[in-house]
């Protein structure tokens, strides 16, 4: 885990939104254009939270929220930055939100995202439903899970 000198959790910027972009170009298989990332931002109850190491945008977690729940949408870590517990940690501040209006955290995520199922079941969540659903033009159908956070139940 780095230090805290090293590192901040904190809001996105609109200057961040250049590296915040390669991090979702080197994570997914089908990321997010510029143009699409930014309407996420414009929605009222989404917020993005990017994790900063020595002025550099390492990370980032996108959610949206409710009266009562969260969802979560997007995380993802540059691949230089990967296992030193940075998206446990972002996701911890996910957590700290939690209380007894707001109590739920849920997401959904392709089966065959190993590494991020494995992320999500080491971080207390469990599945809770499963779907075949197109996921692009090319791949066609497969199997995304429905997963929730259950350990604060
Ligand atoms: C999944 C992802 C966010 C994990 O980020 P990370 O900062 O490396 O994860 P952490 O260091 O906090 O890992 C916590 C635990 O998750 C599990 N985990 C993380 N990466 C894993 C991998 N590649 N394979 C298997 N398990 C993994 C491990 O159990 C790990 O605990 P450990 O280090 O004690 O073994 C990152 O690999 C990523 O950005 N992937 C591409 C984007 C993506 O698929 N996002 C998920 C959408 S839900």
């Amino acid at each position: 885990m780095l230090g805290t000198t090293q590192m901040s959790i904190r809001w996105i910027q609109p200057s961040d939104l250049k590296q915040v972009m390669e991090v979702e170009r080197e994570s997914f298989e089908f990321p997010l254009t510029h143009e699409e990332f930014v309407d996420w931002l414009k929605m009222e109850q989404c917020v993005c939270l990017v994790y900063e190491v020595r002025g550099v945008v390492a990370a980032y977690l996108m959610y949206l929220y409710d009266h009562n729940r969260y969802e979560l949408l997007n995380i993802a870590v540059g691949r230089g930055y990967r296992f030193q517990r940075i998206a446990s940690e972002l996701l911890s501040h996910l957590k700290m939100g939690l209380n007894q209006g707001r109590h739920s955290i849920s997401t959904r995520v392709r089966r065959k995202n190993y590494p991020a199922v494995n992320f999500l079941l080491k971080n207390g969540f469990a599945v809770v439903g499963k779907k075949r659903e197109t996921v692009s033009e090319t791949e066609g159908a497969e199997f995304v899970l429905r997963m929730r956070y259950v350990a604060g139940d």
